[in-house]
């Protein structure tokens, strides 16, 4: 079924600015699964949410209210095909079409738990030397935050979405 509505849920705004620009282009309504509005129970659903220790946040709850056509997991790590077989498999993601879509890191709006979680990996990556531009750019990232955040990623949902019309 042709997803009529579009949920997300961000912690410091890469997903909801993702779900934003999805909404714009397909002209299906996105909602925060932690706020406001949201759709009836049992609608069809094209789902996003952030990447917290490979887990999809927001992903199970939005599984027991509505139907699930697709997923967008938004992360921090650079995109390899063997990592999205891993998150295939540990979220449970079975059949359902799964889109990796990277983001970035805001470390100054992490909060509570999020932030204590992050420390050791941030010391670990700050300490490790930086030899690639990608290692360089993770590292600013951690430092003062960073964006890798691109309309581009976008086109297989989009196509996607397209395809279910
Ligand atoms: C506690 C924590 C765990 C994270 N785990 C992962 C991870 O497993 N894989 C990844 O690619 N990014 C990970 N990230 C980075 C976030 O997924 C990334 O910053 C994302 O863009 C956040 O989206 P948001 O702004 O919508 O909250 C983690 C971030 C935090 C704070």
């Amino acid at each position: 079924m042709a997803p009529s509505a579009i949920v997300y849920t961000s912690h410091t705004g890469f997903t909801a600015r993702y779900a934003g620009m999805l909404a714009r282009a397909s002209g299906i309504p996105s909602y925060d699964l932690a706020s406001g509005e949201q759709p009836p129970a049992g609608t069809s659903i094209l789902f996003l949410g952030w990447l917290c220790a490979g887990r999809i946040r927001g992903l199970a709850k939005a599984r027991r209210r509505w139907s699930v056509q697709a997923v967008c997991a938004v992360g921090m790590a650079e995109y390899k095909p063997e990592n999205t077989a891993k998150l295939i498999q540990d979220n449970n993601l079975g059949e359902h079409p799964f889109f990796y879509l990277r983001g970035g890191y805001a470390p100054e709006r992490l909060r509570g738990i999020y932030r204590l979680m992050m420390a050791p990996m941030t010391r670990s990556v700050l300490r490790a030397p930086a030899e690639t531009q990608e290692q360089r750019a993770m590292q600013e990232a951690f430092r003062s935050g960073g964006s890798w955040m691109s309309e581009e990623q976008l086109s297989s949902v989009l196509d996607w979405l397209d395809q279910q019309r």
